[in-house]
């Protein structure tokens, strides 16, 4: 049976096609069209899948999308006449982002790939979540919890997964049990501080969490005012101090501000060491340490309901590593999965495997265990643009002697773009297309920052390092290995390797780490022993390979273009390195080119 998932129309558009019962492909929209976060109809996204899996529309079982638009609508609906006259202003605004191509979900499903609306289906956006949680990871039976900001009434939801004994059979179960309601959300409730901090909505999540090791959460009581729990261990945000719920122009209210002080500007230089960085950083711990109390207590209480081992954790903020981290420690379950994309766009995934195993009832599978689902690096395409562009073009014999060359250039403190295999489903670079550099110093992180990333210097680096020596340099509790394998937790450095681990260090000692299983990644797992041999620790900086603001490349044509724009001082791709040094003799019209450029 063939299934496409969908995900559109919120962020991160994608999609993934399952062909009897196993994924085929998997990819975000962003990867293919150059548009970061791209929240369009996934058409490149369509065509990659089903090109992947050999296979034209018509060839299709069923199109799953990945929530009911109408539901949906109904909450927008609802939402706005409660609110009502506040809603006054924005509701125009509201109804014509809702009743254009969101709400014909169906229509545009016809149109673009010409399925007949009977193979349509729609699922719900937590299930999704769940799903693309449960069914990708190597467990029978697991408790789920998904949480974000919002679906379409849902933004945090509890259940059960379970497989049949063994593969093969049917009967798969993903049950939700409970759930919380906009516009209560703890997905909400973090981008408000985000909103607050001066930073980007869905997208700036990651500055408040590195921005709070900064700081001290003295403003605790003051996050505890404004999300108060409730009986049976859930919560309720009060919502005097909200405005998302009633306009898109601004979430968090003037009783707010009276709360938590003046909101940064997000042009204002953002400083710890100064008095209202630091209250900024305050206010960052606070939120972090306010939301990581209540995942942790919900785990327990979920933990004490199930008794199951295993907890899958779904939705976006289980983005939040920190709050993992604390959930594997604390609540109770022995191992936690993440997948590797936990936000909207892994609900494509989840969605087609869902439909498989639960709507149809076909036979459980195993889903193989890593994240590189996206389409295949054509390495030649590098050597062919380089040597157009007139750079040194090195082509090595073995796949041996390229490892050690590079391993040996990294320990030379040479900034590396490594391309290889297909690329990552999910926010993270996992040695596919990454940035590689040496981890040992706070110099290295700062030429990163600054001549590469053009980001934030309280952001950290994250290193990678093979499974069997993870524990060697990280404190890692048990289960700490699998929950690191798509970098979706934070644990301590051991202390006595942060001097030589200081680019990928954070200030308060922990690195969001992973963990890289020969079998997952056999190349990239290579590389890190090849640099283990030259230096002695076989640990690599790895950051994503894209510039602020872009999405990460996934063509060789693009990691060339980004490499050409910063200063990456190497970019490999399969057997094939490219330098920038200029190739003797070059034509005069491409020096010439270049020099009116
Ligand atoms: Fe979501």
């Amino acid at each position: 049976m063939k299934i496409l998932g969908l995900s559109a129309h919120y962020h991160d558009s994608a999609a993934a096609l399952v062909v009897d019962g196993v994924p085929v492909a998997a990819v975000q929209e962003e990867r293919l069209s150059r548009r970061k976060n791209d929240a369009g109809f996934p058409v490149a996204a369509i065509e990659h899948c089903l090109e992947a899996g050999g296979i034209e529309p018509g060839d299709l079982d069923a199109v799953v999308f990945y929530e009911k638009p109408m539901l949906k609508f109904e909450r927008i609906l609802t939402m706005a006449l409660r609110e009502w006259p506040r809603t006054f202003a924005s509701f125009p605004q509201a109804m014509k982002n809702t009743l254009g191509e969101k709400l014909w979900v169906k229509g545009l499903i016809k149109s673009w790939l010409g399925v007949p609306s009977s193979k349509i289906l729609f699922t719900e956006h937590h299930r999704s979540h769940a799903a693309a949680a449960f069914l990708t990871a190597p467990t029978r039976a697991a408790a789920i919890l998904t949480a974000d900001g919002v679906g379409e009434w849902a933004t945090l939801s509890v259940g059960r997964g379970e497989r049949p004994r063994t593969c093969g059979e049917a009967g798969t179960k993903v049950d939700l049990l409970r759930e919380i309601r906009f516009p209560h959300s703890l997905g909400m409730l973090y981008s408000t501080f985000t909103a607050f901090l001066g930073f980007q909505v869905n997208e700036g999540e990651y500055k408040v969490m590195g921005l709070a090791s900064y700081g001290q959460p003295r403003f605790a009581d003051q996050v505890r005012q404004v999300i108060r729990r409730t009986e049976g261990g859930a919560f309720q945000l009060d919502m005097r101090f909200f405005e998302y719920h009633t306009t898109a122009k601004r979430s968090y209210s003037k009783q707010f501000v009276d709360l938590f002080g003046p909101p940064r500007a997000p042009w204002d230089p953002l400083d710890p060491t100064s008095d209202e960085g630091r209250r900024h950083a305050d206010v960052a711990a606070s939120v972090q340490h306010v939301l990581e109390e209540i995942l942790v207590d919900m785990c327990k209480a979920l933990h004490d309901e199930t008794q199951l081992p295993d907890l899958c954790l779904g939705g976006g903020v289980a983005l939040n590593g920190v709050a993992n981290a604390r959930i594997l420690r604390e609540s109770g379950f022995e191992r936690v999965f993440v997948p590797c994309a936990p936000g909207d766009a892994g609900c494509a995934l989840g969605a087609a495997l869902l439909a498989d195993r639960v709507h149809f009832g076909n036979p459980d599978r195993d889903v193989p265990d890593h994240p590189y689902w996206g389409p295949e690096l054509d390495a030649g395409e590098l050597g062919r643009v380089a040597r157009e562009d007139g750079l040194s073009v090195t082509e090595v014999a073995s796949d041996a002697e390229l490892l050690d060359r590079i391993a040996r250039e990294l320990h030379a403190g040479k900034i590396v773009g490594w391309m290889d295999g297909r690329t990552e489903l999910g926010p993270r670079a996992l040695g596919h297309r990454s940035i590689l550099s040496a981890p040992h110093t706070a110099e290295q992180r700062d030429r990163l920052n600054k001549s590469i990333k053009f980001r934030e210097e309280f952001r950290p680096f994250a290193p990678a390092v093979p499974t069997e020596h993870a524990s060697t340099y990280f404190d890692l509790p048990p289960g700490g290995h699998r929950l690191a394998r798509f970098m979706s937790g934070v644990f301590p450095v051991r202390p006595e390797h942060t001097g030589n681990l200081a680019a990928v260090t954070h200030v308060d000692g922990t690195a969001r780490l992973q963990t890289v299983d020969r079998a997952v990644a056999p190349r990239f797992h290579a590389l890190l022993e090849a640099y283990g041999r030259v230096s002695g620790v076989p640990v690599l900086l790895n950051t994503s390979f894209n510039l602020a603001g872009e999405p990460i490349v996934n063509r060789a044509v693009e990691g060339y273009s980004t490499f050409r724009r910063c200063g990456i001082d190497l970019l490999v791709a399969g057997r094939t390195i490219v330098n920038k040094e200029r190739v003797a003799g070059r034509s005069a019209d491409v020096e010439a080119k270049e020099a009116a450029e």
